[in-house]
């Protein structure tokens, strides 16, 4: 896919997400629609989803895909260094990473996103991928402006 076809696809997601969530007061309900629909409309990837901070750990939220380990400390892999870092996390090749945590050992590369609520990291979404290098620029910025969307429903 190029990066007009890539933008072009992320346009069509966000715009589906914005109807999916539209007076849906339901936090649980909204993530596991939007952990469907990446992974409906992205290709090449093995687990999408979210992990939700609870009591300063980042707990196993919706997704789609292999089961995955349950708390994940801050600090701690690709998600929990996201949210210490406060920024997106691209990884090319999750092996190089320092403290990756292999939940599917299909996983290849990775790319989380912070989710704030109240100028606070409520969660990440995350995406791994079998191939290295899935993720580029034009993911970052579609990914980013879907947690945006999504965040309007943590308040
Ligand atoms: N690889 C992640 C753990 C979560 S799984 O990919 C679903 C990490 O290093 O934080």
């Amino acid at each position: 896919m190029n990066p007009q076809e890539k933008e072009k696809m992320y346009h069509t997601v966000n715009s589906q997400l914005r109807g999916l969530i539209d007076g849906v007061p339901h936090l649980i309900a909204n993530l596991s629609n939007a952990s469907a629909l990446l992974n409906q409309a992205l290709t090449d990837i093995n687990w999408v989803g979210f992990y939700l901070m609870e009591d300063g750990k980042l707990v196993l939220g919706p997704f789609q895909g292999k089961p995955a380990c349950i708390e994940i400390r801050v600090g701690r892999g690709v998600c929990g260094t996201a949210v210490e870092k406060d920024e997106t996390m691209l990884v090319e090749n999750v092996h190089d990473f320092p403290g990756h945590i292999a939940c599917d050992s299909a996983s290849n590369s990775e790319i989380v996103v912070p989710i704030h609520a109240n100028g606070e990291v409520v969660g990440v979404l995350d995406i791994d991928s079998p191939s290295f290098s899935r993720f580029d620029t034009e993911d970052q910025k579609g990914l980013e402006e879907f947690v945006k969307i999504l965040e309007t429903i943590f308040v």
